[in-house]
Protein backbone atom coordinates (compact mmCIF):
# COMPACT_ATOMS: atom_id res chain seq x y z
CA UNK A 1 0.00 0.00 0.00
CA UNK A 2 1.57 3.29 -0.81
CA UNK A 3 1.97 6.00 1.75
CA UNK A 4 2.46 8.80 -0.68
CA UNK A 5 0.45 11.44 0.49
CA UNK A 6 -0.69 10.85 4.00
CA UNK A 7 1.27 12.86 5.89
CA UNK A 8 0.59 15.81 3.30
CA UNK A 9 1.12 19.08 4.81
CA UNK A 10 2.81 17.72 8.06
CA UNK A 11 5.90 19.33 9.52
CA UNK A 12 7.84 17.91 12.35
CA UNK A 13 11.21 16.37 13.87
CA UNK A 14 12.91 13.09 13.63
CA UNK A 15 16.05 12.82 16.36
CA UNK A 16 19.13 11.25 15.39
CA UNK A 17 17.70 10.75 11.63
CA UNK A 18 21.07 11.34 10.26
CA UNK A 19 21.86 8.22 9.45
CA UNK A 20 20.09 4.20 10.49
CA UNK A 21 16.62 4.06 11.61
CA UNK A 22 15.89 7.54 11.97
CA UNK A 23 16.74 8.59 8.20
CA UNK A 24 14.45 5.73 7.01
CA UNK A 25 12.03 7.34 8.96
CA UNK A 26 12.89 10.96 8.03
CA UNK A 27 12.28 9.51 4.44
CA UNK A 28 9.46 7.52 4.04
CA UNK A 29 7.77 10.86 5.92
CA UNK A 30 8.86 12.99 3.21
CA UNK A 31 7.97 10.41 0.54
CA UNK A 32 4.18 10.73 2.73
CA UNK A 33 4.19 14.55 1.83
CA UNK A 34 5.46 15.88 5.64
CA UNK A 35 8.37 18.48 5.98
CA UNK A 36 10.66 17.02 8.09
CA UNK A 37 13.42 18.37 10.10
CA UNK A 38 16.21 15.86 11.37
CA UNK A 39 17.77 16.75 14.36
CA UNK A 40 21.40 15.18 15.18
CA UNK A 41 24.40 15.53 16.90
CA UNK A 42 26.08 14.92 13.21
CA UNK A 43 24.98 14.65 9.76
CA UNK A 44 22.02 16.24 9.87
CA UNK A 45 22.40 19.37 7.13
CA UNK A 46 23.75 16.34 4.64
CA UNK A 47 20.98 14.05 4.98
CA UNK A 48 18.46 16.54 4.63
CA UNK A 49 20.10 17.70 1.66
CA UNK A 50 19.66 14.11 0.37
CA UNK A 51 16.11 13.67 1.29
CA UNK A 52 15.17 17.09 -0.33
CA UNK A 53 11.78 17.94 -0.33
CA UNK A 54 12.08 21.05 1.82
CA UNK A 55 13.97 18.76 4.83
CA UNK A 56 16.09 20.70 6.93
CA UNK A 57 18.95 19.42 9.34
CA UNK A 58 19.61 20.66 12.12
CA UNK A 59 22.31 20.25 14.77
CA UNK A 60 21.15 19.25 18.17
CA UNK A 61 21.61 17.21 21.07
CA UNK A 62 18.54 15.30 23.00
CA UNK A 63 20.20 15.47 25.97
CA UNK A 64 20.53 19.65 25.57
CA UNK A 65 16.84 21.06 26.69
CA UNK A 66 17.86 24.79 25.85
CA UNK A 67 19.33 23.14 22.65
CA UNK A 68 16.33 21.24 21.84
CA UNK A 69 14.15 24.10 22.71
CA UNK A 70 16.00 26.38 20.35
CA UNK A 71 15.93 23.98 17.42
CA UNK A 72 11.88 22.98 17.44
CA UNK A 73 11.28 26.93 18.06
CA UNK A 74 13.20 27.26 14.63
CA UNK A 75 11.23 23.81 13.22
CA UNK A 76 7.76 25.63 14.26
CA UNK A 77 8.85 29.24 12.79
CA UNK A 78 10.52 28.06 9.33
CA UNK A 79 7.86 25.43 8.39
CA UNK A 80 4.71 27.58 10.32
CA UNK A 81 3.52 23.94 11.88
CA UNK A 82 4.79 21.25 14.58
CA UNK A 83 2.63 18.12 14.22
CA UNK A 84 4.63 15.29 15.00
CA UNK A 85 8.48 14.38 16.87
CA UNK A 86 9.70 10.61 16.41
CA UNK A 87 12.13 10.07 19.22
CA UNK A 88 14.52 7.88 17.51
CA UNK A 89 17.96 9.45 19.04
CA UNK A 90 19.75 6.17 20.86
CA UNK A 91 22.68 4.99 21.71
CA UNK A 92 23.64 1.44 23.32
CA UNK A 93 26.30 0.33 25.76
CA UNK A 94 27.21 -3.70 25.85
CA UNK A 95 28.85 -4.62 29.21
CA UNK A 96 27.70 -7.08 31.66
CA UNK A 97 25.97 -6.74 34.75
CA UNK A 98 28.92 -6.72 37.21
CA UNK A 99 31.46 -4.34 34.94
CA UNK A 100 28.89 -2.25 34.25
CA UNK A 101 30.60 1.34 34.16
CA UNK A 102 28.18 4.01 36.01
CA UNK A 103 28.92 6.51 33.26
CA UNK A 104 27.66 4.65 30.49
CA UNK A 105 24.64 3.66 32.82
CA UNK A 106 24.23 7.57 33.08
CA UNK A 107 24.98 8.56 29.35
CA UNK A 108 22.48 5.57 28.11
CA UNK A 109 19.53 6.71 30.11
CA UNK A 110 19.94 10.61 29.31
CA UNK A 111 20.01 10.17 25.61
CA UNK A 112 17.63 7.07 25.26
CA UNK A 113 15.46 8.51 28.19
CA UNK A 114 15.61 11.88 29.65
CA UNK A 115 16.37 12.51 25.71
CA UNK A 116 12.78 11.72 24.40
CA UNK A 117 11.17 13.16 27.85
CA UNK A 118 13.22 16.34 26.75
CA UNK A 119 11.84 16.49 23.33
CA UNK A 120 8.44 15.52 24.07
CA UNK A 121 7.83 18.38 26.90
CA UNK A 122 9.29 20.60 23.91
CA UNK A 123 7.74 19.38 21.08
CA UNK A 124 4.14 19.38 23.22
CA UNK A 125 4.36 22.79 23.65
CA UNK A 126 4.53 23.48 19.99
CA UNK A 127 1.78 20.94 18.93
CA UNK A 128 -0.47 22.43 21.78
CA UNK A 129 -0.22 25.83 20.62
CA UNK A 130 -1.74 24.20 17.05
CA UNK A 131 -4.23 22.04 18.26
CA UNK A 132 -2.63 19.09 19.04
CA UNK A 133 0.16 16.32 17.51
CA UNK A 134 1.50 12.79 17.24
CA UNK A 135 4.97 11.38 19.09
CA UNK A 136 6.74 8.07 18.21
CA UNK A 137 9.29 6.89 20.10
CA UNK A 138 11.52 4.64 19.62
CA UNK A 139 11.57 1.87 22.32
CA UNK A 140 13.12 -1.48 21.50
CA UNK A 141 12.15 -5.27 22.17
CA UNK A 142 15.04 -4.67 25.11
CA UNK A 143 12.06 -3.06 26.81
CA UNK A 144 10.10 -5.54 26.96
CA UNK A 145 12.58 -8.76 27.26
CA UNK A 146 16.21 -8.87 28.75
CA UNK A 147 19.23 -8.43 26.12
CA UNK A 148 22.05 -10.28 27.82
CA UNK A 149 24.80 -7.31 28.91
CA UNK A 150 22.98 -4.60 28.43
CA UNK A 151 21.19 -3.73 31.38
CA UNK A 152 21.38 -0.01 30.92
CA UNK A 153 19.57 -0.15 27.31
CA UNK A 154 17.35 -2.23 28.35
CA UNK A 155 16.33 -0.40 31.43
CA UNK A 156 16.23 2.94 29.41
CA UNK A 157 13.76 1.23 26.64
CA UNK A 158 11.48 0.04 29.51
CA UNK A 159 11.62 3.54 30.52
CA UNK A 160 10.59 4.51 27.03
CA UNK A 161 7.16 2.21 26.96
CA UNK A 162 6.13 3.81 30.52
CA UNK A 163 7.19 7.30 28.90
CA UNK A 164 4.78 6.91 25.91
CA UNK A 165 1.79 5.13 27.99
CA UNK A 166 2.29 8.45 30.60
CA UNK A 167 2.10 10.72 27.74
CA UNK A 168 -1.00 9.45 26.24
CA UNK A 169 -2.45 9.14 29.60
CA UNK A 170 -1.99 12.86 30.15
CA UNK A 171 -1.97 14.70 27.30
CA UNK A 172 -4.77 12.83 25.21
CA UNK A 173 -7.37 15.61 26.03
CA UNK A 174 -5.39 17.81 24.59
CA UNK A 175 -5.20 16.28 20.93
CA UNK A 176 -1.86 14.64 21.71
CA UNK A 177 -1.75 10.97 20.11
CA UNK A 178 1.14 9.34 21.73
CA UNK A 179 3.06 5.32 20.87
CA UNK A 180 6.00 3.53 20.73
CA UNK A 181 7.47 1.24 18.36
CA UNK A 182 9.82 -1.83 19.63
CA UNK A 183 11.83 -2.96 16.71
CA UNK A 184 13.46 -6.10 16.76
CA UNK A 185 16.99 -6.25 15.09
CA UNK A 186 17.63 -4.27 12.25
CA UNK A 187 20.09 -3.78 10.08
CA UNK A 188 21.92 -0.03 10.65
CA UNK A 189 25.41 0.85 11.56
CA UNK A 190 24.27 0.57 15.53
CA UNK A 191 23.73 -2.81 15.23
CA UNK A 192 26.47 -3.76 12.41
CA UNK A 193 28.49 -5.28 14.91
CA UNK A 194 26.18 -8.42 14.61
CA UNK A 195 26.00 -9.49 11.46
CA UNK A 196 29.88 -10.07 11.56
CA UNK A 197 29.15 -12.43 14.02
CA UNK A 198 28.53 -15.69 13.38
CA UNK A 199 27.05 -16.68 17.06
CA UNK A 200 25.12 -13.37 16.97
CA UNK A 201 23.37 -14.20 13.78
CA UNK A 202 22.61 -17.90 14.47
CA UNK A 203 20.78 -16.07 17.71
CA UNK A 204 19.03 -13.28 15.70
CA UNK A 205 17.42 -15.86 13.32
CA UNK A 206 16.75 -18.64 15.90
CA UNK A 207 14.98 -15.97 17.96
CA UNK A 208 13.12 -14.45 15.27
CA UNK A 209 10.05 -16.83 13.47
CA UNK A 210 10.49 -15.19 10.55
CA UNK A 211 14.34 -16.09 10.39
CA UNK A 212 15.79 -13.00 9.52
CA UNK A 213 16.63 -9.18 10.89
CA UNK A 214 14.77 -6.41 9.54
CA UNK A 215 15.77 -3.60 7.10
CA UNK A 216 15.00 0.39 8.19
CA UNK A 217 11.94 0.47 5.71
CA UNK A 218 10.26 -1.75 7.92
CA UNK A 219 10.83 0.32 10.79
CA UNK A 220 9.79 3.28 8.80
CA UNK A 221 6.42 2.22 7.12
CA UNK A 222 4.64 1.19 10.86
CA UNK A 223 6.06 4.91 12.21
CA UNK A 224 4.11 6.71 9.36
CA UNK A 225 1.35 4.40 10.03
CA UNK A 226 1.59 5.49 13.86
CA UNK A 227 1.53 9.59 12.70
CA UNK A 228 -1.08 9.15 10.13
CA UNK A 229 -5.07 9.28 10.45
CA UNK A 230 -5.38 6.07 9.81
CA UNK A 231 -4.23 5.40 13.42
CA UNK A 232 -6.35 7.39 14.99
CA UNK A 233 -7.68 5.36 17.76
CA UNK A 234 -4.19 4.05 18.42
CA UNK A 235 -2.77 5.60 21.48
CA UNK A 236 -0.28 4.50 24.38
CA UNK A 237 0.59 1.23 22.70
CA UNK A 238 3.75 -0.25 21.92
CA UNK A 239 4.05 -2.03 18.38
CA UNK A 240 6.53 -4.55 17.93
CA UNK A 241 8.28 -4.69 15.10
CA UNK A 242 9.99 -7.60 15.41
CA UNK A 243 9.68 -10.13 13.10
CA UNK A 244 7.88 -12.49 15.79
CA UNK A 245 10.51 -12.18 18.35
CA UNK A 246 8.74 -10.84 21.36
CA UNK A 247 5.93 -13.60 20.43
CA UNK A 248 8.01 -16.79 20.09
CA UNK A 249 8.67 -18.33 23.38
CA UNK A 250 8.40 -21.87 21.94
CA UNK A 251 10.98 -24.36 20.82
N1 LIG B 1 18.95 -1.02 14.96
C1 LIG B 1 18.30 -1.82 15.78
O1 LIG B 1 18.40 -3.04 15.68
C2 LIG B 1 17.39 -1.23 16.84
C3 LIG B 1 16.56 -2.12 17.53
C4 LIG B 1 15.71 -1.63 18.50
C5 LIG B 1 15.68 -0.27 18.77
N2 LIG B 1 16.50 0.57 18.08
C6 LIG B 1 16.43 1.99 18.41
O2 LIG B 1 16.19 2.76 17.25
C7 LIG B 1 16.83 4.03 17.38
C8 LIG B 1 17.76 4.25 16.20
O3 LIG B 1 18.72 3.19 16.17
P1 LIG B 1 19.75 3.00 14.97
O4 LIG B 1 20.01 1.56 14.90
O5 LIG B 1 19.28 3.72 13.77
O6 LIG B 1 21.05 3.73 15.59
P2 LIG B 1 22.26 4.47 14.87
O7 LIG B 1 23.37 4.50 15.87
O8 LIG B 1 22.52 3.88 13.54
O9 LIG B 1 21.70 5.98 14.67
C9 LIG B 1 21.40 6.76 15.80
C10 LIG B 1 21.41 8.22 15.41
O10 LIG B 1 21.15 8.98 16.62
C11 LIG B 1 22.07 10.06 16.69
N3 LIG B 1 22.28 10.44 18.08
C12 LIG B 1 22.92 9.72 19.05
N4 LIG B 1 22.94 10.42 20.21
C13 LIG B 1 22.28 11.58 19.97
C14 LIG B 1 21.96 12.69 20.76
N5 LIG B 1 22.37 12.78 22.06
N6 LIG B 1 21.25 13.73 20.22
C15 LIG B 1 20.88 13.68 18.91
N7 LIG B 1 21.16 12.64 18.10
C16 LIG B 1 21.86 11.60 18.63
C17 LIG B 1 23.34 9.52 16.02
O11 LIG B 1 24.21 10.58 15.61
C18 LIG B 1 22.76 8.71 14.87
O12 LIG B 1 22.56 9.51 13.71
C19 LIG B 1 17.55 4.01 18.73
O13 LIG B 1 16.74 4.62 19.71
C20 LIG B 1 17.72 2.53 19.00
O14 LIG B 1 17.83 2.25 20.37
C21 LIG B 1 17.36 0.13 17.11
Amino acid sequence: MSAEGVLAGRAGVVTGGARGLGRAIAEAFAAAGARVAIVDVAGAQEAAAEIGAGALGLTGDVTDPDGVRAAFAEVAERTGRFDFLVNNAGVRVQAPFRDHPLDAWRRTLDVNLTGSFVCAQAAVALMLARGGGQIVNLASIAGAISLRDRVAYNASKGGVIALTQSIAAELSAQGIRCNAIAPGIVETPLSAPYFRDARMVGAITSNTPLGRWGQPHEIAGPAVFLCSPAAAFVHGQTLFVDGGWTAHKGY
